[in-house]
């Protein structure tokens, strides 16, 4: 239900863009072609009108649900119709063409292009992961504006040519405007009074911003495709600089490379604890429960564990990566953490010899914790591997909340030394 208003909201909000539209394309034109006294443009009017009064009501409605369902749509954020929206919206939805004969109060219509720009900045902020291109998209529906009024501006300071027809008049002041923003011009139309000359030189220089901004966007942009391969690239960049520098083997530098080609291949350049500890606490926990549901639903150990347990369980875990022939700790060391394998397969090593492997879904080093003793065993990554790591003071508080949980790793733990 909540979901079909949504994109009735949408829809809606389309609706008014294009008739904002269609305002702000047809009425500087009927001014300066003349055109009020035409039907089209008195009934045009007339529609526009009504659509307008229509979104005041649906704004109002909007606000009264947004307030009822806790929801934020828009401006009603908080329940309400802002004033001056509500202001913004009244205006442009008066009856022009009745009101007045004076045409260039019309224009006071073109208030409204304040909602299209709200839109736009509404429609960024809910699809970020676009907001480049979006930002672009947005930019030429602003430049496809300007660029047709100051066409506009160009024919009512030039007059029509009167052997000419409306359209040819508009094409060729479109025609100047086109050339003098986009830098090229030809010169063969050229101003001949003060205020043409003025308005010419204003043309240009806003034509070199518009140039500039355009250049900016789209390098911007192609930068920022591939934002994870950006920072791997920086990274690499750097690494290789500092290898250089510090004089590391060979051999070790392809160790490092490797690592952070597979965190990029992995997508895991993102520092995940870093982003998930920037968040609120309540946030926290939803997105580590989504990030590690996979790997805690994996883990035989937890199946059943309550929604509690799991909740705190993944937003303890922090996850770290080892390349091949790395090891995770060596026997013998002092353990402070254990170990979830989400993928990968790593070995146990111990009196020099590989014991087990253990792959996704296993979990180590927990020994060192539970009976409070030094590593037993080595744990050498075997591939590429993903694992979470649970320090030992997360690792007692967790589990002294859930000692059914406590148990089973303990029983683990000393059937392992047993073996072992
Ligand atoms: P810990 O002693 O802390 O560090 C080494 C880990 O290897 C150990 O905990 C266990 O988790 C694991 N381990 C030790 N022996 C075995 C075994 N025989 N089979 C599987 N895992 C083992």
């Amino acid at each position: 239900m909540m979901l079909q208003r949504i994109y009735l909201h949408r829809v809606w909000d389309a609706v008014i863009t294009f008739c904002v539209t269609l305002s702000a394309i047809f009425i500087p034109l009927k001014l300066v072609l003349g055109l009020h006294d035409h039907s089209w443009a008195v009934n045009f009017s007339a529609i526009v009108t009504i659509f307008f009064v229509f979104d005041i009501l649906v704004h109002f409605f909007r606000a009264r649900t947004a307030r009822a369902d806790n929801t934020a749509i828009t401006t009603e954020r908080l329940g309400i119709y802002p004033k001056r929206w509500l202001a913004v919206d009244a205006l442009a939805a008066l009856p022009f063409s009745l009101l007045t004969d004076l045409s260039i109060l019309h224009l006071l219509r073109l208030i409204k292009l304040a909602r299209v720009a709200q839109f736009m900045r509404h429609w960024r902020r809910r699809a970020p992961q676009k907001g480049n291109i979006l930002r672009l998209i947005f930019f030429g529906y602003w430049l496809i504006l300007s660029t047709h009024w100051i066409a506009c501006g160009w024919l009512s300071l030039r007059g029509m040519t009167s052997t000419n027809e409306n359209l040819e008049n508009y094409f060729s002041a479109l025609y100047w405007t086109i050339q003098t923003l986009s830098t090229v011009g030809y010169g063969d139309m050229t101003p001949s009074t003060t205020a043409q000359r003025i308005y010419a030189m204003t043309v240009m220089i806003f034509g070199v911003g518009v140039y500039g901004y355009i250049i900016g966007n789209v390098a911007n942009i192609l930068a920022n495709i591939d934002p994870a391969k950006a920072h791997y690239l920086e990274n690499m960049e750097r690494l290789t600089a500092f290898m250089n520098y510090r004089s590391i083997p060979p051999a070790l530098q392809n160790r490092i490379r490797d690592y952070y080609t597979y965190l990029w291949e992995k997508r895991l350049s993102y520092d995940e604890s870093t982003i998930i500890s920037a968040l609120p606490p309540s946030l926290q926990t939803d997105v580590s429960l989504f990030l590690k549901r996979d790997i805690i639903e994996k883990v035989p150990l937890f199946r059943g564990a309550s929604n509690e347990f799991i909740r705190e369980i993944a937003l303890q875990m922090r996850p770290v990566v080892f390349t091949p022939g790395d090891f995770v700790y060596k026997a013998g060391e002092q353990g402070n953490d254990m170990y979830f394998i989400t993928r990968g397969e790593l070995e146990v090593i111990a009196n020099g010899a590989a014991q087990s492997t253990m792959k996704e879904g296993d979990f180590f080093g927990e020994i060192a914790l539970v009976l409070k003793q030094p590593r037993t065993a080595s744990i050498r990554a075997v591939t590429f591997c993903d694992l979470y790591r649970l320090d030992r003071e997360m690792f007692n508080r967790v589990l002294s909340h859930y000692p059914d949980i406590a148990a089973q790793i303990e029983s683990t733990a000393k059937a392992r030394q047993e073996r072992g």
